[in-house]
């Protein structure tokens, strides 16, 4: 946790924001995977430990704002419980090092709602991403689950949105220790990709390596020669020589910060002419947004950008054709790079996407474009300094969708299909890297990770 004086003052400021009312966070249950004592590892939800940055299961907290008072619900262990979890701080102890004093049992905490109801005063509560607290809500409010959503605050949401956003010096080192373990994963991949290795080695030598660092996955990790599957989360494949793997993969640090590293990695050591080229538009399209990134810059034009030369890279090859403006106007470029340019990362790897994706990446104004491709980008906004976002370009040749997009004619004015024909098999490209948006422009968290060409190589071969 860090110092009790972080958790008042955030507290302080969405006070400060909500003005009235009453403020319920459920923090997380256990839960379980295969019977009941049988559990996935305990994540908290995000909100409550960065509000309340207590890590154990079934607590609740309140913030009653026109009283100014805040208390934390839970249950002590019991002895019986101590047998099977060992002796464990009470919840006055733990409470304290989040600078409240305030506790009590659970079961006090459906009267506290109760007498809020009573009183008239409103009860803000943040979009449920897990059924057992939509439950809780449910019976705590006395409403029937399948219209919780309807009653969540988008008051407490865009106040809650707005203060995490932007990240504290704090923050950012938690996210750059992440990253730490993040290089640790990315470089044993480089070193142990071989021909007649399976990919589940690799993915079980970076999970290993994280747990040994103290963290854990941000997220399931994607380490697939067929990278052209956007979120390939299975290991079974054996590489061989001349194939090429994507590895997108992330640590989680002990207080819950995140990373999410991309790097694709030549299995034989060496990258293949053909895959030189499709690797050197991604980078390129991946430095010059990196590059495009600073206060006031909306995202979706960053995200445009890379489009542009990701498809004049294309061109270049012969794959795209025509007009560049007009071909990424009409979505041309969709039809190698798919999904969005990159999101927001702290507490989550998508950060805050759990409270709404549209809160986070959109405004009122900044609305989702509908259309194949852009449906998908996640941060559209106005960047901010102290935002930390990832920039995430890609080529990705998905044989199921060539095939229906030839088969419609789509953008043929635009696409060389012969020529795509003969990239069927190639599979994807993806560079990934953690931005900082600092008051004058970025700065790449976190220390160097092989990128180009020549260092992947080196890395990979060494
Ligand atoms: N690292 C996986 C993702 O960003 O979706
Ligand atoms: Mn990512």
């Amino acid at each position: 946790m860090f110092a009790a004086d972080v958790y008042i003052e955030r507290r302080r400021r969405l006070k400060e924001q909500i003005q009235s009312g009453l403020i319920l966070f459920l923090g997380n249950e256990e839960s379980p995977m295969n019977y009941p004592d049988n559990q996935y590892p305990f994540r908290q939800d995000s909100s409550f430990l960065y509000f309340f940055g207590l890590d154990c299961p079934s607590l609740a907290a309140i913030i009653d704002v026109d009283r100014d008072k805040e208390v934390i619900f839970g249950d002590d262990l019991t002895v019986d419980d101590i047998i099977w979890t060992g002796p464990q701080p009470v919840l006055s102890e733990r409470s304290e090092t989040a600078g409240i004093s305030e506790t009590a049992g659970l079961e006090i905490l459906q009267s506290a709602l109760e007498q809020t109801v009573q009183q008239g005063r409103d009860i803000h509560f943040l979009s449920q991403y897990r059924a057992r607290n939509t439950l809780k809500i449910a019976e705590l409010l006395d409403i029937p689950p399948s219209s919780v959503h309807e009653h969540v605050s988008e008051t407490l949401i865009r106040a809650v949105v707005a203060q995490r956003s932007i990240k504290s010096e704090q923050e950012i080192s938690e996210i750059e220790n992440a990253l730490d373990i993040s290089y640790e994963m990315q470089t044993a991949a480089m070193k142990m990709s071989k021909p007649g290795i399976y990919e589940r080695q690799i993915a079980g030598a970076m999970e290993g390596i994280v747990l040994s660092l103290g963290g854990r996955l941000s997220f399931p990790t994607i380490f697939s020669i067929h990278g052209e599957t956007l979120h390939n989360h299975s290991h079974g494949n054996l590489m061989k020589a001349g194939d090429i793997a994507v590895n997108d993969s992330g640590a989680e640090t002990s207080l819950g910060y995140a990373s999410d590293i991309t790097r694709t990695v030549p299995v034989s050591g060496k990258f293949t002419q053909r895959q030189k080229e499709i690797y050197t538009i991604v980078l390129d399209a991946q430095e010059q947004a990196i590059g495009a990134v600073k206060p006031g810059v909306e995202f979706r034009n960053i995200h445009r950008l890379a489009c542009t030369v990701l498809a004049s890279g294309l061109k270049g090859l012969g794959l795209i054709k025509g007009d560049i403006d007009e071909a990424v106007n009409a979505g041309a470029h969709t039809l190698f790079f798919q999904c969005g340019l990159g999101h927001m990362m702290g507490l989550d790897v998508h950060d805050m996407e759990g409270l709404g994706e549209d809160y986070v990446g959109y405004t009122d104004t900044i609305r989702r474009n509908p259309g194949f491709g852009w449906r998908s980008l996640r941060l559209a906004k106005e960047l901010e300094a102290g935002f930390v976002i990832t920039v995430e370009p890609g080529i990705y040749f998905i044989p199921e969708l060539i095939k229906r997009w030839k088969a419609e004619n789509k953008n043929s004015q635009y696409i060389n299909y012969d020529m795509v024909k003969k990239y069927e098999n190639f599979g994807g490209v993806r560079i990934e890297d953690d931005v900082l948006v600092t008051e004058n422009g970025y700065r790449v968290l976190g220390k160097k990770i092989p990128k180009t060409i020549d260092e992947v190589e080196e890395m990979s071969s060494g």
